[in-house]
């Protein structure tokens, strides 16, 4: 399975932003059973974080879904908070979610989608209000190379501001890319089409738990208010239940000011 992982992968562009906005401009269906890998088309794995986000985040002020895709949490984010800005650097990602919103009656008002890399100097500007914005922040950070990881968390701690809080939630398989895509369905005879996509068309992800969380939002800035495992549900694309879970992260932290 190597020679082939290796062949798929390096046809991924290796500008990040662009890899991105290509994947996005060639998904035609999401939710279950559709192009997109990380995409369960259920509820379930954000109603596990429902409690927490209610516990940490202030609904006085809004709450930015950094990276969003096409609006899948942001949309869920809406039905519990009164204003949610999904931000992603693709475009077509951003077009997808603002089509996908519009058709729901009952959260389009409360939701709007722009176009930001968040990695880039200033992209925390005009998403908060004085006191900041709350963050969340679902399967981003692992896709992003180690740099990237630090310039994103500096907009998100500018963000959060004095009032906000910060949910992240990540996949932290520990294995390596074999096991990883064997995990999520892979075998010698063939790759599931959503992870074969994901594998040809997009940067390798890595992985992000406690160790990456103490390195990028360490403890002098950053007060780590809950953490533990979660399950990142992806796209059932076998018969076990299990392949489609893939062990994750969350945690739940404000800036120090
Ligand atoms: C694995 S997807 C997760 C999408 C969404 N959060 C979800 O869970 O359904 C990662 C998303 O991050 C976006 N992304 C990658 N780099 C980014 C950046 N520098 N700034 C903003 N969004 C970015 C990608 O376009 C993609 O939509």
């Amino acid at each position: 399975m190597i020679p082939k992982l290796v062949r798929l992968s390096r046809s991924a562009h290796k500008d990040r932003p662009v890899a991105w906005d290509r994947y996005w401009a060639g998904i035609k269906v999401t939710g279950a059973g559709g192009e997109v890998l990380w995409d369960s088309g259920r509820d379930s794995e954000f109603l596990g974080y429902r409690n927490v986000l209610v516990r940490h985040l202030d609904p006085k002020l809004p709450v930015v879904d950094v990276g969003c895709g096409h609006g899948s949490f942001t949309r869920a984010l809406a039905g519990v908070f009164p204003a949610v800005i999904g931000v992603d650097v693709s475009a077509h990602a951003v077009a997808r979610a603002r089509t996908e919103s519009a058709a729901d009656g009952n959260i389009a008002e409360r939701v709007r989608y722009e176009v930001r890399d968040m990695t880039a100097p200033g992209a925390a500007r005009g998403l908060g209000d004085q006191r900041g914005a709350n963050v969340f922040i679902r399967g981003v950070l692992h896709v992003l190379s180690p740099d990237d990881q630090v310039a994103l968390v500096e907009n998100l701690r500018l963000l959060a501001g004095s009032g906000g809080a910060v949910f992240l939630a990540e996949t932290n398989f520990q294995g390596n890319p074999v096991d990883y895509v064997s995990h999520l369905g892979a075998t010698t005879r063939g790759i599931p089409a959503p992870l074969e996509r994901a594998i040809r068309e997009l940067p390798m992800p890595g992985h992000f738990g406690p160790a990456e969380r103490a390195r990028v939002l360490p403890e002098d800035t950053w007060e780590l208010l809950e953490d533990g495992a979660v399950a990142i549900e992806t796209n059932p694309m076998t018969d076990v239940a299990e392949q489609s879970r893939i062990p994750g992260y969350y945690a739940v932290l404000r800036p120090r000011s």
